[in-house]
């Protein structure tokens, strides 16, 4: 004889119950993504009414400073904070000259948002790479970028860029001690309330490869190994994030987001401070080509892309679709 189920206990949970529609589904959705999420990031060129569309990033491209005010009113008025501004400079040299210019790129183009739109946040990237004849990131002596030289020039990029109304500033060049020297510069010069982002655990990322094109700060001579992480690393990922902390880091970064999800999980787990992760050009090159090949649905794509990023522990998103992004959150999908 067979017996019968009793159906009180079998299945004990139904988690079917929750998925039938789109509103039960809504109402125990853990993760919500929003445009207040978004960091947008932009590519000031010098030269006028340019708007030249990076190949291997569609949908993204090079501006001229005059090309800032109606970006920057779109950007605000789809809901998204802040921008993270990249330069072009006129002119490499040894020492990038330009990224600490009173009137260089980057500082124009503060200037011009600002005065555009004064309640979006201007978030400076602080690095020499795209500044320099070699495309280091820092000062190169003997064939070797050298750390402690090169603290002074990001130290006097940042304080430029705070000097032409930056919001924030966001040291990427990945040497040792810049968070510190940073701070102390801001500080001397009067910018206390400055606060500093800082790309924390940023690896040596073969995801780079359009925003070199891009901000053509490809390095002429080796590669960035000696500075920026090694992939396989995490536990060393913590101590660089710990060590920034300590230095002054108001927000920490982790970079590039897709390979390095753990990453984002652990150092959100052990850190209190606020966690940004960075949507890198080559993660959304892979996209925009699948999809333009019709291999992929891109939208759904996209947003479950930003979503697991939001879900592994990431308050705030750099993204290069975070135009596209909001405008899919604006109408409901
Ligand atoms: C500058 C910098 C890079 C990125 C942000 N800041 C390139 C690099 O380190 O080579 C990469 C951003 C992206 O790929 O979207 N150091």
């Amino acid at each position: 004889m067979l017996k019968t189920l009793t159906p009180a206990r079998f299945p004990a949970a139904r988690f079917r119950r929750l998925r039938r529609t789109g509103l039960l589904r809504e109402l125990v959705q853990e993760t919500n993504l929003n445009p207040k999420d978004f960091v947008y990031p932009l590519f000031v060129t010098h030269g006028r009414d340019v708007r030249a569309e990076v190949p291997s990033m569609p949908g993204v491209y090079n501006l001229s400073v005059d090309q800032l005010a109606g970006e920057a009113r779109e950007v605000r008025d789809l809901g998204i904070p802040a921008v993270l501004l990249f330069g072009l400079p006129a002119e490499k040299d040894e020492v990038g000259s330009e990224a600490y210019a009173p009137d260089g790129i980057v500082q124009q183009a503060v200037r011009a948002l600002k005065e555009a739109a004064p309640e979006l946040l201007v978030v400076t990237d602080v690095c020499l790479c795209e500044y320099t004849s070699h495309g280091h990131c820092g000062v190169v002596v003997d064939g070797d970028v050298d750390n402690d030289r090169s603290l002074e020039l990001l130290a006097n990029t940042a304080l430029s860029q705070a000097q032409a109304g930056a919001d924030i500033v966001a040291p990427s060049d990945m040497m040792d001690g810049r968070v510190g020297a940073i701070r102390a510069i801001l500080d001397a010069e009067g910018y206390t309330n400055t606060p500093i982002m800082a790309y924390a655990a940023k690896y040596a990322s073969a995801f780079y490869g359009p925003f070199r094109e891009a901000a053509d700060s490809a390095p002429q001579f080796g590669d960035r190994r000696s500075y920026q992480m090694d992939p396989p690393n995490v536990r060393e990922a913590l101590r660089e994030i710990e060590t920034d902390i300590q230095e002054g880091a108001d927000i920490v970064m982790v970079k590039p987001a897709l390979a390095f999800m753990d990453v984002i999980a652990r150092a959100r787990e052990l850190f209190a401070h606020p966690l940004a992760a960075y949507n890198v050009s080559g993660e959304y090159a892979m996209v925009k080509a699948a999809g333009r090949a019709g291999w992929i649905d891109e939208q759904r794509i996209t947003m479950e892309i930003l979503t697991g990023i939001k879900r592994a522990g990431a308050d705030i998103i750099i993204t290069y679709h975070a135009k596209e992004a909001a405008r899919w959150l604006r109408e409901g999908r």
